[in-house]
């Protein structure tokens, strides 16, 4: 008997969280998941974003808000072609990421919910350390606010949980979603 394939569906995954969470750790390491189970993926990451595509922006809140629309508006035309994006910006403002939500449709919010207190000690950038000092101002976490998720798909604490495993539990979000197709059938690519 044929089988007819599911229609292949794209989907947003936006991680939401401080700087030094672990939002591109974990972007990063999703994306070869997906790509071996044979979706196309792309990722748009804060920084790099920054780099092109809202080069010129700063820190305010319009600015913010700008950057995260930007962000969302691409992963919009990209999720729409069938395309994974993972997104991985601060994303500071409840109502830009809804915006982004209800544009995209397809859309998964996971809040990589490292306590501040962690990325500061963490500090990969030297930038808490820099902020703390009042050499940056309107720093996220620091003198600048991220509004949480009230609802997000998924909550994931770095402290207590490894990268594979914070990878896992999105590849069963996205299953449990019905992006990756039958339960199991890509388990194996997985390991
Ligand atoms: S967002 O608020 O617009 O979503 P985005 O993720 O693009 O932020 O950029 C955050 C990155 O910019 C941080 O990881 C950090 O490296 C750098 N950065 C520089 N200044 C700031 C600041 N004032 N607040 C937060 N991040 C900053």
């Amino acid at each position: 008997m044929m089988v007819t394939p599911p229609r292949e569906r794209g989907v947003t995954i936006w991680f939401t969280g401080l700087s030094g969470a672990g939002k591109s750790t974990l972007a990063e390491a999703l994306a070869p998941k997906l790509a071996g189970l044979g979706r196309r993926v792309e990722v748009l990451d804060g920084d790099a974003v920054r780099t092109h595509l809202s080069k010129g922006l700063g820190f305010s809140r319009e600015d913010r808000d700008t950057n995260v629309r930007r962000i969302g508006w691409v992963a919009h035309l990209l999720t729409r072609n069938g395309v994974f994006v993972i997104t991985a910006a601060i994303s500071p403002y409840r109502e830009a990421r809804d915006w982004c939500r209800r544009t995209i449709g397809d859309f998964v919010e996971v809040h990589v919910a490292t306590p501040l207190a962690v990325c500061a000690e963490r500090d990969p950038k030297g930038l808490y350390r820099r902020a703390y000092a009042g050499e940056i101002p309107s720093f996220t976490g620091v003198s600048d606010p991220y509004e949480e998720p009230d609802d997000p798909a998924l909550r994931l604490d770095t402290r207590s949980l490894s990268v594979d495993d914070g990878v896992a539990a999105v590849l069963d979000l996205l299953r449990a979603r019905g992006y990756l197709g039958a339960v199991g059938a890509s388990r194996g690519g997985d390991a």
